[in-house]
């Protein structure tokens, strides 16, 4: 008991019982380590908000998905009416059903923007290139989780969707039909492919997923915070070693997030409430008719955000050495993700923030969201001739960015990064 501090005998008895468990369990060290004596830089801005609302968006899914699993059943003969049991006549069902079902889609609008901070402050650069890497990871997770959970309510796009992905893998030679059939553990998407997939859903992923977003935590502390500058505030320490730039975590950042989750939920409850199913993009119509393995839907398509990903898949309509187009397609959509791990290593410029860079990096980024959205927009739609050329060309300019960053980076003209981060005081 080295770290046991010395409790006087007429202490409170708050203090006492912190004091017994500091000297068993470093309670108070975590608090001062990750919070009251945590310095972030203090010109955080709005773009901050979106690490702390993804937390709050992981556990609403964790804590909505246990009230789920207590009346759903992962059965194929009884999976559909099981959710529409709990729409219609579990107490409160339809509320925790449009809870999770709607914090799926925001927990990707805010991943998506929490990742585009990252991008145009040049978060993911030297010293935080593990952060950016687990984050990656925690991307993937998220997708494969939000894969894994459609399939559950067994309806026509569950089924199908499931189907159109799996097959996906069947393009890979040699090994691709037998891999399908493994992962479906049948011959078409059945009832041991809804047992595996929910047992991948509420067990397996979700644990990975929560230890990559502790490991994100522990990196992103250890390195300390980026910020709106691209400035290494533990650069100009005070006389106590404390960054000049740098206020407490707790109490400045854990109020000022208060006010982005206000704002958050009133957009969430908007939709909670008002459009839980957003005009088909968060619900789509078609998962509102149960699973027929015998009617094939005229248009199948993946949930929004992964669109963009599908709209790659779909782009690649050339055989390559003597494989099908199919196969490069799926080569493709793993390499949209894959790609992103590289990201550290693939940017040369001299600075980090886009503030200081020339206008021609912003000019790219922006050509580069612009491609990326409007991939989403078309993996929405039917692959007709024009819009998968448009999606070729969007393809064209998402791959570009990436693979010609080590030589854009370093064009154009710089502009002088401050030693100080630029703050005024509101
Ligand atoms: C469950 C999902 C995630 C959670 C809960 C999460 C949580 C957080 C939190 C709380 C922060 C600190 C606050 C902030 O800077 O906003 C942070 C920072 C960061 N995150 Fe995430 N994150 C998630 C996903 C991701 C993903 C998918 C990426 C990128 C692929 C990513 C990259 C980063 C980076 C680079 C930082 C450092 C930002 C900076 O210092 O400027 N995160 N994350």
């Amino acid at each position: 008991m080295a770290n046991q501090k010395i409790i006087p005998a007429d202490a409170p008895v708050a203090e006492k019982l912190l004091g017994w468990v500091d000297a068993r369990f470093p309670a108070s060290k975590l608090w001062k380590e990750h919070l009251s004596e945590y310095y972030a830089p203090k010109n955080f801005n709005f773009w901050y908000f979106f690490g702390s609302l993804a937390m709050l968006v992981l556990v609403i899914q964790i804590v909505t998905g246990i009230f789920l699993v207590m009346h759903y059943k992962p059965d194929s003969n009884l999976a559909f009416a099981s959710v529409e049991y709990i729409m219609r006549d579990v107490p409160w069902g339809w509320l925790v059903r449009y809870l999770h079902s709607t914090g799926a889609s925001m927990f990707f609008v805010v991943v998506y923007l929490h990742m585009m901070r990252g991008l145009m402050y040049g978060s993911y650069r030297k010293p935080r290139e593990l952060i950016w890497i687990f984050g990656v990871g925690i991307f993937l997770c998220l997708m494969a989780e939000a894969f894994f959970g459609y399939l559950l309510p067994w309806g026509q796009m569950s089924y199908w969707g499931a189907q159109v992905i799996v097959n996906l893998f069947g393009a890979i030679p040699f090994i691709g039909p037998d891999l399908s059939l493994w992962i479906r553990g049948d011959y078409v998407v059945s009832d041991a492919t809804l047992n595996r997939f929910f047992s991948f859903h509420v067990i397996a992923i979700p644990l990975v997923l929560l230890g990559l977003v502790v490991a994100h935590i522990i990196a992103l502390h250890e390195v300390g915070s980026n910020n709106p500058d691209g400035i290494d505030i533990k650069d100009k320490l005070d006389d106590k070693g404390i960054p000049l730039d740098g206020i407490p975590f707790h109490p400045y950042y854990t109020v000022h997030d208060i006010m982005g989750v206000t704002v958050f939920l009133f957009i969430f409850c908007a939709i909670l409430f008002f459009a839980p199913e957003m005009g088909g993009y968060f619900l789509e119509y078609n998962n509102f008719l149960p699973a027929d393995p015998l009617t094939t839907p005229v248009h199948i398509a993946p949930v929004w955000y992964f669109t963009p990903f599908y709209s790659v898949l779909r782009a690649n309509t050339f055989n390559f050495f003597f494989l099908e187009a199919k196969f490069w397609g799926v080569m493709m959509m793993g390499g949209a993700v894959v790609i992103l791990f590289f990201l550290p290593w693939l940017d040369r410029s001299p600075v980090r923030s886009m503030r200081y860079r020339p206008g021609l990096h912003k000019l790219i980024l922006g050509v580069f969201v612009v491609a990326f959205l409007i991939l989403g927009y078309l993996g929405t739609k039917a692959p007709d001739p024009i819009p998968t050329l448009i999606a070729q060309i969007c393809t064209v300019i998402y791959f570009g960015f990436f693979l010609a960053m080590p030589w854009w980076s370093r064009m154009g003209t710089f502009k002088a990064v401050p030693d100080r981060v630029t703050f005024d005081a509101h």
